[in-house]
């Protein structure tokens, strides 16, 4: 019986990557909608599948979010001849300390035995703020480790669910609501298209950036994302998904 589910979960990950144009895809058994441990699981192969891609010098940029949160929980050890440097991807979203990517990207360092530089700035800058604190020495530092990252690992979240998290202005909800944005990823959101329809205005990685990294993998599960990372995957360059049995079979219902 197993074999026979991990075959099916096989052609499961074929059809996705074909269908949502990805470089690969790897599924993990359940639904962590209901069963929060399936976070845990895609940690577990989002772990795995990183290693793969380690070389001597590893600039590798995180996001906040649970799902992120729980691949740090899983990181383990690199080898001796690896130096790894974790990077928050972008600055604060409006998340939970232990949901911030601050966060998340010194937990994962610690694990990796590697290091971490990370970005102090507040949620919402106004672009005056924005404007002096990217001219801050030690600021510009770590966006230029942030922009030179080889590796990206990030989470996708449903749009109205995150503008709720980040406790968004009811104008921010409004128009989200308007512009049907259904996806949320780097602080941007998206409609079913793959447009950005809003942006929160934070230091750090830009969507645009995604171009110059060599490897980027997002890792987001649940039934309840499955529109959610179908419209984020028509964004840009070609990535790795690590996701789970419930979202992938919502997924390809709906495709
Ligand atoms: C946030 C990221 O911290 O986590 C978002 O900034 C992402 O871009 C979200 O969508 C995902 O959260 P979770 O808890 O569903 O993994």
């Amino acid at each position: 019986v197993l074999m026979n589910e991990l075959a099916g979960l096989r052609v499961l990950e074929m059809k996705l990557r074909e269908n949502l144009n990805l470089s690969e895809v790897i599924i993990v058994p359940g639904d962590s909608d209901e069963d929060p441990w399936i976070k845990s699981e895609m940690g577990k192969a989002a772990v795995m599948r990183l290693k793969q891609e380690l070389t001597g010098n590893n600039v590798i940029a995180v996001t906040g979010g649970t799902t992120i949160a729980a691949v740090a929980e899983m990181m383990t050890p690199g080898n001796k001849d690896q130096d790894l440097l974790f990077v928050p991807a972008r600055g604060g979203l409006g998340e939970k300390v232990e949901n911030q990517a601050n966060t998340i990207c010194s937990t994962m360092a610690v694990k990796a035995r590697g290091e971490y530089r990370l970005l102090h700035l507040p949620d919402q800058l106004s672009k005056e703020t924005y404007l002096s604190l990217i001219e801050e020495p030690g600021v510009k530092e770590v966006m230029e480790l942030i922009r030179s990252a080889s590796i990206v690992i990030h989470g996708i979240g449903d749009a109205k669910t995150m503008a709720n998290r980040r406790n968004s202005s009811s104008a921010v909800l409004e128009k989200l609501e308007h512009e049907k944005a259904v996806a949320e990823a780097f602080g941007y959101y998206f409609d079913h298209h793959g447009e950005v329809v809003h942006r929160v205005r934070t230091i750090g990685l830009q969507l645009n950036d995604l171009k110059n990294s060599d490897f980027i993998m997002a890792v987001a599960g649940g039934a309840s994302k499955a529109e959610a990372i179908a419209a984020f995957m028509k964004h840009g360059p070609k990535k790795v998904l690590i996701t789970d049995e419930g979202a992938a079979n919502k997924l390809l219902a709906s495709l």
